[in-house]
């Protein structure tokens, strides 16, 4: 099957295809022409400074908002003329929403599982499912007002699976979580994955999102910057600085034991005016290539300096980030 739009053919082998999506508010162009396509079973970190276009584009997916222009497709649905078809197979985790007073979570679960239809038997299968993989049993009684933002996310991440839909849009789930929240989100989210779910995944927290996600796509001002897997993205985008003959460079830390001075100063004439000398490790700007750090690793050791680690800075999606984008808060 494929849908003709705005003159642009697309396929349904996408479980998400966003085409010529453009939003404005006012005189604001929150999404610009944007294309974004996220593959079945894939999960995809969408990244992009404030205001970059993100809960804008997630909403029109989620059918609670619509474009000025072009069309977001669930599995070939579109948000705009088909809204009921996407919201069957689409469960969207807001960044923020509304916690009713007197409302416990799991009368919460049972509004949403009624809203979608299910009934007797099917709507108690799907509250304990999704109670069993949130681990939310202990917590059913309690109001939603008294939640702690950990157990608030879990309970939003529940309702999103209520109707065990194929694809989730997660708008900052791991937002204001604590370490050990973060973690267990980040478990939740491999089971997700392993259970054959797509996932769209918005995040500021680059790092986690770069283990979470296969694929990331970095927008600005409503328009895709970059998009590619993590290895990519890193590849193309995450560069330390370059010499005059082209070689690029990366902070390289060194351990070492005894006399620092004599090794700074063989990698000052070896490598790099920029040494620093810190307790026991040196850091200097040394070959990115990982030959060349083969090489001088092996020259320090044969020369006898006593070094037990040499560390290459890792390439970061933050260093990418802050390269592909502007900037610009809006
Ligand atoms: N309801 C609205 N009314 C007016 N302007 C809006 C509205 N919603 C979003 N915008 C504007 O659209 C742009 C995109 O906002 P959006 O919330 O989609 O960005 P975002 O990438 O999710 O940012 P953040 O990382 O801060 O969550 C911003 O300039 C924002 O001010
Ligand atoms: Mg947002």
């Amino acid at each position: 099957m494929a849908v003709t739009m705005n003159n642009v053919f697309t396929s349904v082998s996408a479980a998400i295809e966003v085409v010529e999506l453009t939003r404005w508010f006012g005189k604001t162009l929150a999404v610009d022409h944007l294309h974004l396509s996220v593959r079945p079973g894939e999960a995809l970190g969408f990244i992009g400074p404030n205001g970059a276009g993100k809960t804008t584009t997630m909403r029109i997916l989620a059918t609670i908002d619509e474009p000025d222009l072009g069309d977001a497709l669930v599995y070939g649905f579109s948000c705009t003329n088909d809204p009921e078809r996407v919201r069957r197979r689409l469960g969207f985790m807001p960044d923020t929403y509304g916690a009713y007073p007197n409302v416990t979570c799991i009368e919460y679960l049972d509004f949403f599982a009624r809203s979608y239809g299910l009934i007797g038997r099917e709507r108690s299968r799907a509250i304990k499912r999704v109670l069993d993989f949130t681990k939310m049993h202990h917590m059913i009684e309690k109001p939603m007002t008294g939640l702690s933002k950990g157990m608030k996310q879990r309970l939003c991440l529940g309702r999103a699976l209520i109707h065990d839909p194929e694809v989730l849009v997660l708008d900052e789930p791991a937002a204001g979580l604590d370490p050990r929240a973060r973690v267990e989100l980040k478990e939740m989210v491999a089971n997700l994955l392993a259970d054959g779910k797509t996932m769209l995944i918005s995040s500021h927290i680059l790092s986690e999102l770069a283990e979470m996600c296969n694929r990331v796509a970095i927008i600005e001002h409503g328009r895709l910057l970059a998009s590619g897997t993590i290895d990519q993205i890193l590849e193309q985008y995450s560069t330390g600085s370059l010499t005059e003959s082209g070689q690029r460079l990366t902070t390289i830390t060194i351990g070492f034991a005894g006399d620092g001075e004599r090794l700074a100063e063989f990698l000052k004439s070896r490598a790099s005016s920029e040494v620093r000398v810190r307790g026991d490790q040196i850091e200097f700007l040394g070959p990115e290539d990982a030959e060349a750090c083969r090489a001088l690793l092996h020259e320090l050791v044969s020369l006898g300096f006593p070094i037990h680690s040499f560390t290459p800075k890792p390439k970061s999606l933050e260093e990418a980030f802050m390269n592909v984008t502007l900037g610009h808060v809006r």
